[in-house]
């Protein structure tokens, strides 16, 4: 069995799959800080519970920007790390100066359908490749994130 990494995965397969963790990764640094941004600048009747719902959602987005950086590592790739590359990455664009709940909310819905998107994509990849570590983490992210995605357009309705 030639060119298998130290993890027995073949090593091409897996610079694919991390070039996608990667690319998953700096949409999730994006995605962080336009959180921080939202929780910090709501205004209006509902800052309370939005300003806490934010602090949620950027905390579990910084595990996951860890969770997905050592995976890439697992994967003998070195993962992206700075914010000039982040931004030239990034699908999911920065967000400025949004003090209104609705256009927070909207946005992160529309960061999630970009961020599902994406882990479905690496799902499928990383199934072909037998690399069931990405796989586990990738649908545990899908099941957690189409809920939220449920429960973000339940308060918009
Ligand atoms: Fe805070």
């Amino acid at each position: 069995m030639a060119n298998m990494n130290n993890i027995g995965l073949d090593v091409n397969a897996s610079q694919t799959t991390a070039k996608e963790l990667n690319d998953l990764l700096s949409n999730y640094q994006m995605f962080y800080m336009n959180l921080r941004g939202f929780h910090w600048n709501i205004k209006g009747r509902k800052f309370f519970e939005l300003h806490v719902k934010f602090e949620e959602l950027y905390n579990d987005a910084l595990i996951k920007v860890d969770e997905i950086a050592e995976r890439v590592l697992t994967l003998s790739v070195i993962p992206v790390h700075t914010f000039s590359k982040y931004i030239e990455v990034s699908e999911i664009k920065a967000k400025e100066n949004v003090t209104d709940g609705e256009e927070a909310i909207t946005s992160v819905l529309e960061a999630l359908t970009i961020l599902l998107s994406k882990e479905r994509a690496i799902l499928a990849i990383a199934g072909d490749a037998n690399d069931e570590g990405t796989a586990a983490l990738m649908s545990d992210y899908i099941v957690q994130q189409e809920k939220l995605v449920w429960m973000l357009s339940a308060y918009q309705n």
